[in-house]
């Protein structure tokens, strides 16, 4: 009843108003880039094999380092910064689908990625036509990470949150 009154002021975005929203998708892939919730895959080798030169016996765990691969200066200019420019029309094409893996990749990858990504957009969609967020003093900067099993933040992120329509302020 509380969270309808404040997120009835706006129209409800349609899906494929969502689908549109260009910018919204570059920021969700470069926010998936630099906090992975996988920070990395694992897969069980099933027969013996070479590749490039490297032999894997069968039975082998084979761990890819997700986090690791989104953060190299090698792959990625400027790798700390988020820069969802990265992601544009133009840019997206050149990225290598082995490098950039929040969702995993092949036979095995995560089974809800469009339902997740549409699921995000609706909620950010939602939240920011009726609030802005803002850095605090008990913003912790710059974020830390805990990276025991699924990446999340060390502490709980505090923000400051404004109502679009300027009436009330509060943390
Ligand atoms: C931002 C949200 C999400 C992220 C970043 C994410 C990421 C991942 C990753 C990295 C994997 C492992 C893929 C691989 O090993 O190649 C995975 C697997 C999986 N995900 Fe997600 N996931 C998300 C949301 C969801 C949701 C909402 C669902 C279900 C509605 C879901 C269902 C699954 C399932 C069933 C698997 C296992 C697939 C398999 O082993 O065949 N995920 N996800």
């Amino acid at each position: 009843m509380y969270q309808n009154l404040f997120l009835s002021f706006q129209a409800f975005p349609t899906y494929d108003a969502l689908a549109q929203m260009e910018y919204l998708d570059m920021v969700l892939n470069e926010t998936l880039r630099l906090y992975p919730i996988g920070g990395r895959l694992e897969r069980v080798c099933k027969k013996d094999v070479e590749i490039s030169g490297v032999f894997i016996p069968k039975g082998t765990v084979v761990m890819v380092p997700v986090f690791t691969l989104h953060r190299d200066q090698d792959l990625w200019p400027e790798p700390e910064e988020f820069r969802p420019e990265r992601f544009s029309k133009k840019n997206k094409d050149s990225i290598n689908p082995y490098i950039y893996l929040p969702f995993g990749t092949g036979p095995r990858n995560c089974l809800g990625m469009r339902f997740a990504i549409m699921n995000m957009k609706l909620a950010l969609v939602r939240v920011l036509q009726n609030f802005s967020f803002k850095p605090c003093k008990e913003t912790q900067i710059p974020l830390k990470l805990y990276t025991q099993g699924i990446i999340q933040p060390e502490k709980p992120i505090v923000l400051k949150v404004e109502p679009r329509d300027g009436s009330v302020s509060g943390a």
